[in-house]
């Protein structure tokens, strides 16, 4: 394992841990990894690309923590914007699973380490199986994974210190919506002026951002209520389910505070037994087509006594309220919304931490790399 040599308090800057320093490097991550890309070319994962883009019938997504998460959030992108039938699977699941391959398949592993045992072990079951055409989304040039995949996408996102996965989260979404934009386009599915529409968006997203990070006050104002809480309940959406799910991964693993996200539509089928004023329930909220159902999902915590915490767009109306405590996002960013809302997510589980004076950037129990199984 290579430990990067730090040199401590100088390489922090402003800040307080490498995490802190890590979110808040997220618009030039961002902006470093789409260095060079003028619009969608699929060679850009590799001479060749677009004959197998051309070729391939289905997605399959191999991943483990974050990188899984992320994975999950292409899933929506790649069957809305390429049309293009996707599964993700956990990689230390399908490793050992009796699954049934289909050669038409492209293997798109992500890690941000390219180390991950698990994910290296997936990718060589599913080559084992006869796939053959193989794709990585990481953060290291040198790494196993993008010597054994034959097509890679390398995000910018500079080394990663802290434990707890955030740069490098966001350029792997970089990564895939752009891998979505190649299929899409190779594949009959994206007109002139959507591959515009679509890159002037992840053009502007560093600046969008950077509008999010401003936030982080009112975040700090929330952390403090939830540093003496046990439980926490994250809630979302359709594309913004995958979002929920890493926030309270990142709550979990650096505040130590037992948190679980469930799909909004979900609660009624048994999450809601769990909601009292005692567990706060935080909330994607999205201004998309989905915003009206998740609105009656929250009234339905409110009616038991549940207290929401909800990271609402700017342009959903959604009002504070005794009980509902609202911190007001940007305008909705259209299909990229989740590299958005991750970022308040990312600093409520930091200043959250912080709080509890767990260690931030070294959390119990875990390693930045799991080079084993
Ligand atoms: C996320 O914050 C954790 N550090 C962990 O879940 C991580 O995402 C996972 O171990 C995968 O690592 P990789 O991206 O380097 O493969």
């Amino acid at each position: 394992r290579t430990v990067h040599a730090h040199s401590g308090a100088a390489e922090l800057g402003p800040y307080r841990h490498y995490m802190q320093k890590e979110i808040f490097e997220q618009p030039r991550a961002i902006a470093d990894t789409l260095e060079g890309i003028e619009g969608v070319n699929p060679e850009i994962f590799g001479a060749g690309a677009t004959a197998v883009f051309k070729d391939v019938r289905q997605v399959l997504i191999l991943a483990c923590g974050t990188s899984y998460y992320a994975g999950s959030t292409a899933k929506y992108w790649l069957e809305s914007v390429a049309r293009i039938p996707t599964s993700v699977e956990i990689a230390s699941e399908y490793r050992y699973r009796d699954s049934v391959p289909d050669p038409h398949t492209l293997v798109v592993t992500i890690s941000q380490s390219g180390e991950t045992a698990d994910t290296i072990a997936a990718l060589k079951h599913a080559r084992s199986l006869g796939m053959e055409q193989t794709l990585t989304i990481c953060n290291v040039a040198t790494s196993a994974m993008v010597r054994e995949c034959r097509f890679a996408f390398l995000t910018h996102a500079g080394v990663e210190i802290g434990v707890a996965s955030t740069k490098a989260f966001t350029t792997q979404l970089v990564g895939l919506f752009l891998l979505t934009l190649s299929l899409a386009k190779v594949r009959g599915q994206l007109s002139a002026g959507q591959e515009a529409e679509h890159v002037r968006q992840l053009r502007h997203l560093p600046a969008a951002v950077q509008a999010v990070l401003a936030l982080e006050p009112q975040v700090i104002a929330w952390s403090e209520e939830f540093a003496s809480k046990e439980n926490a309940l994250f809630l979302g959406r359709g594309l913004h389910y995958p979002v929920a799910l890493e926030g309270a991964l990142k709550l979990k693993e650096i505040s130590y505070i037992h948190a679980e996200a469930y799909p909004a539509g979900e609660l009624k089928h048994g999450p809601l037994a769990l909601v009292t004023a005692a567990m706060p329930v935080v909330t994607v909220a999205p201004n998309d087509q989905l915003l009206e159902k998740l609105k009656s999902n929250l009234q339905e915590v409110r009616a038991r006594g549940g207290e929401l915490f909800v990271f609402a767009d700017g342009d959903t109306r959604i009002a504070s309220a005794p009980g509902t405590h609202v911190i007001r996002m940007p305008e909705h960013y259209g299909v990229l919304s989740p590299i958005l809302h991750v970022v308040p997510l990312q600093l409520l589980a930091y200043h959250t931490a912080c709080a509890r004076g767990t260690d931030v950037d070294k959390p119990r129990n875990l390693a930045k790399s799991v080079t084993v199984e």
